[in-house]
């Protein structure tokens, strides 16, 4: 429950919930640029995604900008200041970064793909490059096999609100979640139900 407290007292002191997920909720920092990303879980594969590909490709425009990390396992929560994006209602790219990422079609098609949306990928083979790493450490590819998998393998989880954009750049921003999320704490229902309500009391 730390994850919550702190969303609570960060909320209570007037910063604003800009998003949330299952694992996770985005809120306004006081500066602009950057959000604070606090997560509930020490399971979320979005540490996975922060060790093995964001902290490591820090030069690429397709993963986002991280200030500040740090996570404790005693508590089960993280924090993560990071670059604030943008949110696409509609999200031409998604389903072309999937399609790659699970070899739907080969790195050259997804290159001649790309050329169709040079505002969102300037330059094809750098997002290529990150999502080989993605499709290198997932273990699920598809929701239907599910079941021949352990609970915890990394499932790839390639939808709108997983990408993001930064001055109309695509940004890879959580492309994994567990393969069984059943005995997790859905943040954004928590956000809704909760946060809203006590707050709405206290002001
Ligand atoms: N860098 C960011 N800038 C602005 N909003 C963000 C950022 N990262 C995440 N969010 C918001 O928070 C939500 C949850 O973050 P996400 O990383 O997808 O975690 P979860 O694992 O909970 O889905 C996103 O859907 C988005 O609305
Ligand atoms: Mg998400």
């Amino acid at each position: 429950m730390t994850a919550f407290n702190i969303i609570k007292s960060l909320t209570r002191r007037g910063n604003v919930v800009v998003g949330s997920g299952c694992y996770a909720a985005a809120i306004g920092s006081n500066d602009p640029n950057n959000i604070i990303k606090i997560g509930n879980s020490i399971t979320d594969p979005w540490l996975d995604y922060y060790h093995l590909v964001i902290k490591l490709n820090q030069g690429n425009p397709h993963v986002p900008k991280v200030k500040y990390f740090m996570c404790d396992a005693e508590h089960n929560y993280y924090i993560c200041i990071m670059e604030r994006l943008e949110n696409e209602g509609w999200n031409p790219v998604v389903e072309l970064c999937k399609d790659y990422t699970t070899r739907m079609i080969t790195r050259e098609e997804f290159v001649n793909i790309a050329k169709l949306h040079s505002e969102a990928i300037p330059c094809a083979n750098t997002l290529a490059n990150i999502l080989d790493k993605i499709h290198n450490h997932t273990e699920v590819f598809e929701r239907e096999y599910t079941n021949e998998f352990d609970v915890d393998s990394r499932l790839l989880d390639m939808h709108a609100g997983n990408f993001m954009y930064r001055d109309g750049v695509v940004v890879v921003t959580d492309p994994w979640c567990e393969n069984d999320m059943s005995d997790l704490v859905d943040v954004s229902d928590w956000v809704d139900r909760s946060l809203y309500k006590t707050t709405s009391t206290s002001w």
